[in-house]
């Protein structure tokens, strides 16, 4: 069975972290996003995947190269972006050699068995001759996705992308997981649009489009908090009780780590100092003596000086944070911003890739 994962979006509210990366290679639990949905997908017996790309295309070709979890990885370029309908006419050729495949939003961390999502899609087609099964979940807020009216067979009725706030025909929505046959390649209007705009809803009418619902774990990290919980909700799996401490890590006396936290690999952590809870610190991260540090995430390479408190904040790659340092409350650094000794950061605080900050910041604020 065959995959195309949509990898080429710009990643635009998650600046300045995205200025140098592509959403696919954010860490979740210090490991990339992507990395996470492919050993999914191969658990569920996909044998080749092919990533749409676009934005950053070389990084991902570089990291994920063309063999992984035992599946064959291919890449499907594009010279302007396709949206999220024209890659898979892009890749046409590919896809309709053998049947159906899965169709995969690149930016969710989900437990979703995409082999349910066969099965069901499976039944529906022989029942009811349907050409595509989309995977649904259940939000308190669906204006910022994709929503669904279903029937008592579960059969779509309507698909309304990003409804106006009160609008809603329900709170099921879009997860971005789909199995579909290749028919669905008749339905693209052009080379360049919105899968969601331009073809769900005429699918839906004509109906040709299932639901399958999906419990469990789901978060779409497109925005900073997101990305955040998206970290947390792993640590609660997998370092909840006891911390995660990677090797060759080294930890002086009087540190203390509050679960859940996860510690990458070598990593140096001075004297006294606090970590945690919801921490996740990448690898070849070091900390000085006496710092505090929770409810945030470290991205690999990142030094924080002694005596200083990162809460609820993101420190992209290899930033260097000063002494006696407060940065807190969505405040968001990126990759190798410098942060000088006595700087305080109160709230909502955002620094460019490489920009070096020396006085503090007390509002919201983009430092470009
Ligand atoms: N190859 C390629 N080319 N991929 C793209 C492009 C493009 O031009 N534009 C976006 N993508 C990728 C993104 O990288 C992401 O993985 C996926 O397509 C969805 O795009 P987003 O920009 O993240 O859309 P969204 O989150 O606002 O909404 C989508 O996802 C929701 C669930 O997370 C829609 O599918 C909604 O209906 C859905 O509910
Ligand atoms: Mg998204």
């Amino acid at each position: 069975l065959k995959a195309i994962i949509l990898a080429g979006g710009f990643g635009t509210r998650l600046r300045p972290l995205s200025c140098t990366r592509p959403k696919q290679l954010f860490p979740i639990a210090n490991r990339p996003l992507l990395d996470w949905i492919l050993e999914g997908l191969s658990k569920s017996g996909v044998t080749e995947v092919i990533l749409a790309v676009n934005y950053m295309a070389d990084v991902l070709q570089r990291y994920f190269g063309n063999y992984r979890y035992e599946m064959k990885i291919m890449y499907s370029r594009e010279t302007k972006p396709l949206g999220t309908g024209g890659p898979i006419k892009n890749a046409e050729k590919i896809l309709k050699a053998d049947g159906k495949f899965f169709i995969l939003n690149g930016d969710v961390l989900t437990n979703i068995q995409y082999s349910n999502l066969e099965k069901n899609h499976a039944k529906y087609r022989k029942k009811y001759n349907s050409t595509l099964t989309i995977t649904l979940y259940e939000v308190e807020d669906p204006s910022r996705f994709g929503v669904v009216e279903i029937g008592p067979t579960n059969r779509i009725y309507r698909f309304v992308e990003k409804p106006k706030l009160g609008e809603e025909p329900s709170k099921l929505i879009n997860a971005g997981a789909y199995l579909t046959e290749p028919e669905i390649i008749d339905y693209i209007p052009s080379d360049k649009c919105s899968i969601e705009r331009d073809v769900f809803p005429s699918l839906a009418q004509k109906g040709k489009m299932y639901g399958f619902k999906h419990e469990g774990l789901w978060i779409d990290i497109g925005k900073p908090d997101d990305f955040v919980k998206a970290n947390f909700s792993v640590m609660d799996i997998i370092a909840k009780d006891k911390p995660k401490i990677g090797i060759d890590t080294q930890l002086s006396s009087g540190v203390k780590i509050i679960p859940p936290a996860i510690v990458g690999n070598e990593v140096k952590v001075g004297q006294g100092t606090h970590i945690g809870p919801y921490v996740t610190i990448g690898d070849n991260v070091s900390i000085g003596n006496g710092c505090k540090i929770s409810h945030s995430i470290l991205f690999n390479n990142s030094w924080v000086d002694s005596y200083s408190s990162i809460n609820g904040a993101i420190v992209g790659e290899g930033a260097v944070v000063g002494q006696w340092v407060k940065i807190e409350n969505n405040c968001i650094l990126g990759d190798y911003a410098v942060i000088s000794d006595n700087v305080t950061f109160t709230k909502g605080v955002s620094v460019c890739p490489s920009k070096e900050v020396g006085e503090s910041i007390l509002e919201p604020k983009q430092v470009m």
